[in-house]
C-alpha cells in the first residue's frame, strides 16, 4: 500500500582502510576497503507525485537535477516496477559533497529503500543491490548498512563488527576532489594483491580498540596529497595531535582521526576550525540507513 511520505536518515561513511589492487578491463579498480558508517546524517523525505521526479535540496552547491544520484536512484527504481509513478524528493544535507564521505551514495541508497517502501514495490535484496551498483560503487554498501569489508568495486561486502567505541573527528578543507580523477591518476600505485596481513591487523586492532594500536593505509592518499598539499598538512597535524588512527577517507578531501574519547577530539577540532577547515565530531554508527517516519 502506498504511504503518504517516507523519511529516511542516511549516514556518512569513512574508509578505515583502502587498498587499490588492480585496474580492471571495465575501467574500474578492484579495491579492498573497510567501510564504517558514522553519525553524520542527511535526511530525505519522499512523497508520491504524479508521473515524474522532482528533487530539491538545501545545499546550493549541489546540482538538484537529473545528474544527482538521488534522481538516478529514483529513475532506476521507478523503472523497475513503478511504471507510471512519480516522486517528489527533498534532501536536507549535512554530509559535505566531494569529501569522500559517501554523501551522494548514501542519499541514493536512501531513495532506493524509501521508494521501495513508499509504494510497497517489494523489490528484493539482490535486485536492489544490482540497481545500487548501477548508480555507483559505494551505493551497495549503504544498502548493506553495517560496517563491512568491501571488495571488487566495493560491492562484494563482508559484514564485520567495525568500531563500536571512540570519537571520530572529520576534517575537510575547502577542496572538492573527484573520485574519478584520483583513481585515473597515472601516479596511483597499485598494490597488485589484497592487503591480507595489514587488513587483518587493522581488524584485530578494531576489535581491541582502544587497547590495541591501530595502523592503516589508503592507496589514494599519495596522489591526493601530491595535488592538494593542504590535505597533507591536515594529515600531519592529526597524526601529531594524538590520534589513535588517522587517514584520508575515500578519495578525500575529508580526513578523519580516531580518539579514545571526546577530550582530545574537541581540542583538535577547535585547532582545525581555527585553520579555516570544516570539522565534525561524530561516532561510529551500527547502521547506515534508518527509516525515520512513514505517514
Ligand atoms: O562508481 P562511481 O561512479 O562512484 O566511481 C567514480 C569513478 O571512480 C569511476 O568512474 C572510476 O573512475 C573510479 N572508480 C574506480 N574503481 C572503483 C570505484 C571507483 O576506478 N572501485
Amino acid at each position: 500500500m502506498t504511504a503518504e511520505s517516507i523519511t529516511v536518515r542516511c549516514s556518512a561513511k569513512i574508509n578505515l582502510y583502502l587498498d587499490v589492487i588492480r585496474r580492471r578491463d571495465d575501467g574500474y579498480h578492484d579495491i579492498e576497503t573497510v567501510f564504517q558508517p558514522v553519525t553524520l546524517f542527511d535526511i530525505i523525505r519522499i512523497e508520491p507525485a504524479a508521473g515524474s521526479i522532482t528533487l530539491t535540496g538545501d545545499d546550493p552547491g549541489i546540482s538538484w537535477d537529473s545528474s544527482n544520484l538521488c534522481w538516478k536512484a529514483a529513475d532506476l527504481i521507478l523503472g523497475e516496477d513503478g511504471e507510471g509513478r512519480g516522486v517528489s524528493i527533498s534532501v536536507r544535507k549535512s554530509i559535505p559533497a566531494g569529501a569522500g564521505l559517501g554523501g551522494g551514495s548514501s542519499d541514493a541508497a536512501g531513495v532506493l529503500t524509501g521508494v521501495n517502501e513508499l509504494f510497497g514495490l517489494g523489490i528484493d535484496g539482490p535486485r536492489m543491490m544490482k540497481t545500487a551498483l548501477e548508480i555507483g560503487s559505494d551505493v551497495p554498501f549503504f544498502l548493506f548498512g553495517s560496517p563491512a569489508i568491501g571488495r571488487g568495486r566495493g560491492e562484494l561486502l563482508e559484514k564485520i563488527n567495525g568500531l563500536d567505541a571512540g570519537t571520530i573527528l572529520i576534517v575537510k578543507p575547502d577542496i572538492n576532489i573527484s573520485t574519478r580523477w584520483a583513481f585515473q591518476n597515472p601516479n596511483l600505485i597499485l598494490t597488485r594483491s589484497g592487503g591480507g596481513h595489514r587488513l587483518n591487523r587493522l581488524l584485530g586492532g578494531l576489535r581491541g580498540f582502544p587497547d590495541i594500536a591501530l595502523e592503516t593505509s589508503n592507496s589514494l592518499q599519495e596522489v591526493v596529497v601530491g595535488e592538494y598539499p593542504e590535505v597533507g598538512r591536515i594529515l600531519v597535524l592529526l597524526e601529531r595531535e594524538g590520534a589513535r588512527l588517522s587517514s584520508l577517507s575515500g578519495s578525500g578531501s575529508a580526513c578523519f582521526a580516531l580518539y579514545e574519547d571526546d577530550t582530545t577530539a574537541l581540542r583538535v577540532r577547535d585547532l582545525m576550525l581555527g585553520e579555516g577547515h570544516s570539522a565534525w565530531i561524530v561516532y561510529p554508527a551500527g547502521r547506515a540507513l534508518e527509516l525515520l517516519e512513514r505517514e
